[in-house]
């Protein structure tokens, strides 16, 4: 995995990812191509995120991250948020005991006091539930921005030096990092956003420092096995220098 503190011991050229993180995009164009609300669109999105943790999990990878709705996503129309909120909740009564068969370890990344009650009470069940899991790391961002995780990681720093628990020169990268979400899972290896877009949309911006990034045009609810592992082909080849020159990671393997 890619720390922040440490990644001089990395391998000039990937192999597997270790941890991915995803931007689902398309959901809604993949609906209405078909002249379908958009809200079908997600549907068939939760559908593909449920096989995609399933291929992730029998690929041997540790960890995956799923951002399932955006700190800008209550901008949408009422009747979609409600959707996609509801979409969660039955989520979360149906595929808790899968993940719990499957060996996954679920969490949420996000500000999570915005949504109501009864969903919050099931996120914190699930997350318990599943916190003795060895297997897959699932983290599935709600509410999720990559601006707020880093506020909210400065909010703590400061409020620790404030107390006196730290001193000012105790900020640095690596402390920083202690207090981002993910910080016990490794940074992301790579980023896949399918949907056509080439941007990263407030998404884990202190995380994917060094990620390898992906566009896919395909609309998410058309990503599959087969686009996952084209991805994972195209990651294993690509040389990850990490600021050094491709000339120095060759001699340091060839050492
Ligand atoms: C972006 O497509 C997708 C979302 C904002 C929601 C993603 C949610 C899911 C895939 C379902 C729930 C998943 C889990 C893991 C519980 P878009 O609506 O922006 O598509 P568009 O760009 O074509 O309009």
């Amino acid at each position: 995995m890619v720390a922040a503190t440490d990644n001089t011991a990395e391998e000039s050229t990937a192999n597997q990812p270790r941890h991915i993180a995803i931007i689902m995009d398309g959901n809604g164009r993949w609906a209405k191509q078909r002249g379908l609300p958009r809200t079908a669109g997600h549907q068939a999105g939760f559908k593909v995120a449920r096989n995609i943790v399933e291929a992730v999990g029998k690929r041997q990878i540790e960890a995956l991250t799923l951002f399932a709705f955006s700190s800008e996503n209550w901008k949408r129309p009422p009747t979609e948020v409600r959707l996609l909120l509801d979409l969660f909740m039955s989520a979360l009564e149906s595929e808790v005991d899968k993940l719990m068969a499957n060996n996954v370890h679920m969490r949420f990344i996000g500000e999570r006091s915005a949504f109501p009650e009864k969903l919050q009470k099931m996120m914190n069940r699930s997350e318990q539930r599943t916190a003795g899991n060895t297997g897959l790391k699932l983290a599935i961002a709600v509410n999720y921005g990559g601006r707020w995780d880093i506020v909210n990681a400065a909010k703590q720093i400061a409020t620790a030096v404030k107390s006196g628990d730290m001193e000012l020169d105790d900020i640095t990268i690596e402390s920083f990092h202690q207090h981002v979400s993910l910080a016990d899972c490794g940074e992301p290896d790579m980023l896949i956003r399918t949907g056509g877009d080439k941007r990263v949309s407030n998404y884990l911006l202190w995380q994917l420092a060094y990620s390898e990034l992906f566009f896919s045009d395909v609309l998410w609810p058309d990503f599959d096995e087969a686009a996952l592992d084209e991805s994972i082909v195209q990651f294993s080849g690509r040389q990850r220098r990490f600021g050094k020159t491709g000339e120095q990671l060759e001699g340091a393997k060839r050492a």
